[in-house]
């Protein structure tokens, strides 16, 4: 019998366009598989910092990724992620934690061995990836490649409404900031920037809510046969 690759959506852009919230909400409507991306390489940057291993170590941080002791359980809302038997579900989302997954992605031997682990979750009904590389690398025949942008200002405004609703004491021109210097390393370094793929949509959501979003990319999925 034929064996039918399971499709993929994949959903790329910088962080604060709502990529997250929208494959999430993707994933659940359609019940299908949902890889955040974005999550390997904070893990990794934070076993590193744990460890004590620096950004320059390329070897060290490759073995690292290899071998990345992690479990995902799937609970009733996000899933709780377990590093050597630690819960660090919420740790892996401070701010620091970001600046870190950013320094180790940049680091080709670390995105090489995260490659299979992304590939793994290519099961049936399918799949919703979220990154920076889905559609340029790691699920180059993906049936639909979204590429969301917005600008760095209502980024910033995002994550800080984020933040602040999470009890957290933040400023928005350090979130601004950052993510201008995030944005730069990203697109800037030599393996898998941060860009669109050649059949990539872009889609700005600068002025539109998430179920404006969805609604669209929703539709795009029908015109291509995939819900
Ligand atoms: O989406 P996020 O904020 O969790 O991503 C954290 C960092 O990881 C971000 O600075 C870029 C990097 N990243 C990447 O290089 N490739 C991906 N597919 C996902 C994230």
């Amino acid at each position: 019998m034929r064996q039918t690759i399971a499709p993929v959506v994949a959903i790329d852009g910088p962080s604060g366009t709502g990529k997250g919230t929208l494959s999430q909400r993707l994933a659940s409507l359609l019940g299908w598989h949902f890889l955040d991306s974005g999550v390997l390489y904070r893990l990794v940057g934070y076993l590193a910092l744990k460890r004590g291993i620096a950004w320059t170590e390329t070897d060290a941080l490759g073995a690292l990724a290899a071998a990345l002791p992690v479990e995902f359980r799937t609970g009733v809302e996000e899933a709780e992620i377990l590093l050597e038997g630690e819960c660090v579900t919420g740790r892996v989302r401070d701010e620091i934690i970001g600046a870190a997954a950013s320094q180790v992605a940049a680091v080709p031997a670390v995105r090489a061995a995260l490659l299979a682990r992304q590939h793994e979750l290519r099961q049936p009904p399918g799949l919703i990836a979220d990154g920076r590389d889905m559609g340029t690398v790691v699920f180059p025949d993906a049936g639909l490649k979204i590429f969301l942008t917005a600008s760095p200002e209502i980024r910033a405004q995002r994550r800080y409404n984020q933040l602040k609703g999470k009890g957290i004491d933040v400023n928005l021109a350090p979130l601004l900031e950052d993510i201008r210097a995030r944005d730069e390393r990203d697109a800037q370094r030599a393996v898998a920037p941060l860009k669109p793929a050649d059949d990539a949509i872009i889609l700005d959501t600068t002025r539109l809510g998430i179920v404006e979003v969805e609604d669209l990319v929703m539709r795009l999925m029908h015109a291509r046969g995939l819900a």
